[in-house]
This record gives C-alpha cells, sequence and structure tokens, in this order.
C-alpha cells in the first residue's frame, strides 16, 4: 500500500497518539516554535489568575532566545508551555510545524521525552546516583540496549566537559558541575530545544559564565535554545531578548 495513503487515512486518534510517526525530524520548515494568542488563567478558588494574556510568538530553528522580565510576568508560565509541561488556556502552539492542540497527554509526553530538553535553577537530579546513571535516566524508558544507553550518556557526559566525573554521586559535585550533569541529561535524547528556566540562577558568576559557555557551544552546533533568566550578563549570550510584562510581549 502506498505508504501516503495510509498516513491520510489514519484515524485522527491513532496519529494524536504517535506524534514522532508523522512529526519527521528533518522537516524542512525553519519555525519551530509559532504560538498565537496562547493565554493561561491560573485558578486560585474563586479568583482567577491571567498568568498570560495573549501571547504570539515565533522561533526559529538554531534561535538562543531569552525571556525577561519582572517576577510574575508570566516567563515561567510560558516557558512550561512552550515546553509541554503544561497546557494553555486557549491559543494555539505549534511546533515542528503541527498544531498540539489536540494532542493527548501520552502524545505531549511522547513530544516532551524525545523533543525536548529542560534544565531548572534547582537541577533535580537524582542524590546518591552517579552523574552516568542521572544522564543514562531519559533513555531507560525506551527501547535501547544498556551498552547504548551508556555510550550515549557517556558522550554527552563529554560534551559537557565531565568525562572525569562520570563514577561521581550527583550530590557529591559542585553545584556548576551538577548543573552540567542536567545539561548532558536534557541533550542525551538528541532534543531539537533546550529549555532553561534561570539556569545559572544558584550558581555564582563564574560558574554561570562557564555554563553559558556550554550552552553557547551546543547553541553552535545547531541546538535551539530558550531560557529564562533574571540576568543580563547570561542574556547577552542570547541572539534575541523577550521581554515580558503582565503576562504579555512588551
Ligand atoms: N500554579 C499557579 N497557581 C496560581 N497562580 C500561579 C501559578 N503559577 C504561577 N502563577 C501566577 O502566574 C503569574 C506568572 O507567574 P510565573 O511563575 O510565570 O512568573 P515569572 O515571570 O516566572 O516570575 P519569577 O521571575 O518570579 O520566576 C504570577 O502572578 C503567579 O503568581
Ligand atoms: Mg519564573
Amino acid at each position: 500500500m502506498n505508504p501516503d495513503f495510509t498516513l491520510i487515512h489514519l484515524p485522527h486518534a491513532a496519529m494524536v497518539a504517535s506524534p514522532s510517526s508523522y512529526i519527521k525530524k528533518s522537516t524542512v520548515a525553519q519555525s519551530l516554535i509559532v504560538v498565537r494568542q496562547l493565554k493561561k488563567t491560573y485558578w486560585l478558588g474563586e479568583v482567577a489568575v491571567p498568568a498570560l494574556r495573549g501571547i504570539n510568538l515565533e522561533i526559529k530553528k538554531g534561535e538562543f532566545v531569552a525571556f525577561m522580565g519582572p517576577s510574575g510576568s508570566g516567563k515561567s508560565t510560558l516557558m512550561n508551555l512552550l515546553a509541554f509541561l503544561d497546557v494553555p488556556t486557549s491559543g494555539t502552539y505549534r511546533f515542528a510545524n503541527v498544531n498540539t492542540s489536540d494532542f493527548n497527554d501520552n502524545a505531549l509526553a511522547e513530544l516532551r521525552n524525545k523533543r525536548i530538553g529542560f534544565i531548572f535553577q534547582q537541577f533535580y537530579l537524582l542524590a546518591r546516583t552517579t552523574a552516568l546513571e542521572n544522564v543514562r535516566l531519559p533513555l531507560m524508558y525506551q527501547h535501547m540496549k544498556k551498552s547504548e544507553q551508556l555510550e550515549r550518556a557517556e558522550t554527552a557526559l563529554h560534551k559537557v566537559g565531565l568525562g572525569s566525573h562520570m563514577q561521581h554521586e550527583s550530590n557529591k559535585l559542585s553545584g556548576g558541575q551538577q548543573q552540567r550533569v542536567a545539561i548532558a541529561r536534557a541533550i542525551v535524547n538528541n532534543p531539537d530545544i533546550l529549555f532553561g528556566d534561570e539556569p545559572t540562577g544558584n550558581l555564582d558568576s563564574k560558574t554561570a559564565k562557564d555554563i553559558m559557555k556550554i550552552l553557547q557551544k551546543l547553541n553552535q552546533e545547531g541546538r535551539t535554545i530558550v531560557l529564562v533568566t533574571h540576568d543580563t550578563k547570561v542574556a547577552t549570550y542570547a541572539q534575541r531578548i523577550i521581554h515580558l510584562q503582565d503576562g504579555l510581549i512588551v
């Protein structure tokens, strides 16, 4: 049967359940992210908190973008929506040319696991677990030989300059080293995009600079990077700074 014919006649639900089957990594479109009128309202009991009030945004493949803005302006909320950690109240989000609005939980999880990497201010590593095992973790949910998982995790750790610390337990590493393990874990799946919410927020300025140099190198290799930061020095590494205020881009 003509494969195109099969695809066209797949029930919608089946397509939704398996985005990787029809979102190809080699998509020719330049835009990785397109959002239109994205809104997010949180509810505190009866009180509506409009965290995002209509975001229009496009991020192209290979860009390095920083979100800045006052506390409470919606930076983390926006990043969480873009990274599929949360869902919008309304608006559309096209990722790699596919409208993700109808994706079910499984489809979103698959997208998150395969196409997205993220790092946070608090590194979120497993304590008393080696750097290597922390980095290998995202691969353990996939059908992949253990030897290949380890090889990929080792490569990622070498990339962030931690080749000599693979067997160190994460809680015995410095903050900067822990964030480097977190970066290695975030890129071990070779995601299209790496998100970071204040990734240098817990680090001194010298260590923050080391981390930014690693992110810069990853970007120069073609990885799209989106960071939230309060730090103007960190933002200078981005090609584009997007300012948020009261849930809107200004
Ligand atoms: N889970 C939640 N429930 C209710 N309100 C929330 C929730 N998360 C965020 N908010 C509210 O949404 C708005 C935006 O919050 P958000 O965390 O996105 O801001 P931010 O720009 O990341 O701030 P910061 O710089 O302090 O991290 C704020 O008014 C915040 O109080
Ligand atoms: Mg925040």
